[in-house]
């Protein structure tokens, strides 16, 4: 085995160190990336009178041949190379020779690294977003279809006030769009060209840099080429990005479990999705969705191990950075497998109307009635404590607020009339709600209209 570097050394490197140190494993994922970046690469040096035109032309020609054979067949992309720019200069140069060993004229790996990575992210990024989308629109389908269906939104998992349920499910919704925008940003972290560093210093050949960035579908060239060579920001911010959208999957799958199972069933799982129990014929389980909340972690170590990684580098490549791909890696293949399945478990849930109405009633709508004395003049407080004393009544005689007489709810206070009997259903609740974020039914008519149109213009640009 020859490497990129023998020939500073006399023996061959010991066997174990250079496994160990082996890359192109998990690497050769970037195989598109680092041909079509070394593409450019040509294009530059030629365009600089570093290589004579034909051969930039010749380098350029044969590279797209190899782009060509890795797509078509991934089984090529193998060897016994270090890494993935190894093996592209190998059988470059076992086809074209010394115009291929003229390639990495002025280049570093360090610098070609970073860049692979970079516009491998650029790429995929919007992969992950169509998927983040995919579930947005699952969500969305559920509340539309959901009406003016309600349920009890809890705070401390104690059922607080009733809402719409697609006030639930924009819930979800909002936070995946957080996600949304934010890969965005992690994808404009990765955004800057690193070619023109060189190994740390730049490079002594007077390549267009700019015209590299262009070709290549960057809007900028990275400011310093120390900086260049250390700098996995954006593969942080990345991590970051699928971290944090892992968690909002965990806690949509945790509150679908929860809200499926025999305590509340407001949803039923469609059996595609579920699977049952080798021994107890009842069950069926929510597989795919403990699957999610149980990755989440793996997402969340893959955050940690990077930003782990980094603190303690000097300036400059360090051989410590080629731990950043596998992390970035697995957690686009964790994220990319929990949207799929999580859309098509949101897809598959059907409503039980009348068990999450009837569980948004009841001493849930205490509050409402502490308003309606608000009205009358009542202040906050003192209404609290009126009302306070009435659920502790209720409660101790096994009664609602429903079945109070007009009498009965003058005892309490004089300010309830006889209306009193129309604000105190799950229904008139929401109805009285009157900010823009609220569960009023009009509000979230309005917050689904406008994830409608996001939606569209998402479809549109794709
Ligand atoms: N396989 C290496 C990595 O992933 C490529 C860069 C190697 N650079 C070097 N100076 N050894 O980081």
């Amino acid at each position: 085995m020859t490497t990129l570097w023998s020939g500073r050394f006399d023996g061959a490197p010991d066997r174990d160190a250079f496994e160990f140190g082996v890359s192109f494993g998990f690497d050769r994922r970037l195989f598109d990336e680092d041909v079509t970046a070394s593409i450019s690469w040509a294009r530059a040096l030629g365009a600089a009178g570093v290589l004579p035109l034909a051969e930039a032309d010749q380098i350029e020609t044969t590279l797209k041949q190899l782009l060509e054979r890795g797509r078509s067949d991934p089984a090529f992309i193998n060897g016994a190379d270090e890494d993935i720019h190894s093996f592209v200069e190998r059988v470059l140069v076992e086809r074209i020779g010394d115009a291929g060993r003229r390639l990495h004229t002025g280049r570093s790996r360090n610098e070609q690294v970073s860049l692979d990575l970079r516009l491998y992210l650029m790429r995929h990024i919007p992969l992950l977003q169509r998927g983040v989308a995919g579930v947005v629109a699952a969500l969305t389908a559920q509340a539309e279809s959901a009406g003016e269906a309600l349920m009890p939104a809890f705070t401390h998992f104690r059922a607080a006030q009733p809402v719409l349920v697609a006030h639930f499910f924009l819930a979800h919704v909002a936070a995946l769009r957080r996600d949304h925008q934010r890969l965005a940003g992690a994808r404009a972290d990765a955004d800057a060209l690193t070619l023109g560093s060189g190994a740390i210093a730049g490079t002594s050949y007077a390549i267009d840099v700019e015209f590299l960035a262009r070709d290549l579908g960057f809007s900028r060239v990275v400011a310093n080429s120390i900086d260049a060579s250390s700098d996995r920001d954006f593969a942080a911010s990345f991590q970051f990005a699928c971290a944090l959208t892992m968690v909002h999957l965990s806690r949509l799958a945790e509150d679908l479990i929860i809200l499926c199972g025999e305590g509340h069933h407001f949803f039923e799982l469609s059996d595609a999705l579920s699977t049952g129990s080798s021994m107890m014929p009842q069950k069926k389980n929510p597989d795919p969705l403990e699957l999610v909340r149980g990755k989440t972690g793996r997402a969340i170590g893959h955050l940690m191990a990077m930003l782990t990684t980094l603190k303690g580098l000097p300036s400059g490549y360090n051989k410590d950075l080629q731990e950043d791909k596998q992390a970035v890696f697995d957690a686009e293949d964790t994220l990319a497998g929990s949207l799929a399945a999580v859309r098509a478990v949101v897809r598959g849930l059907t409503l039980d109307r009348e068990q999450a109405a009837r569980a948004a009633s009841g001493m849930l709508l205490a509050t409402d009635v502490a308003d309606y004395l608000v009205r009358r003049g009542l202040p906050f407080r003192r209404a609290h404590e009126v009302v306070g004393g009435l659920v502790r009544k209720l409660l101790a005689e096994g009664r609602e607020f429903q079945s109070l007489s007009a009498k009965e709810w003058r005892a309490v206070s004089e300010l309830f009339d006889a209306d009193i009997a129309a604000f105190v259903t799950p229904k008139a609740s929401v109805a009285a709600k009157r900010t823009p974020q609220s569960t009023a039914p009009a509000a979230v008519e309005r917050v689904l209209a406008d994830v409608r149109a996001w939606l569209d213009e998402n479809n549109r640009r794709r």
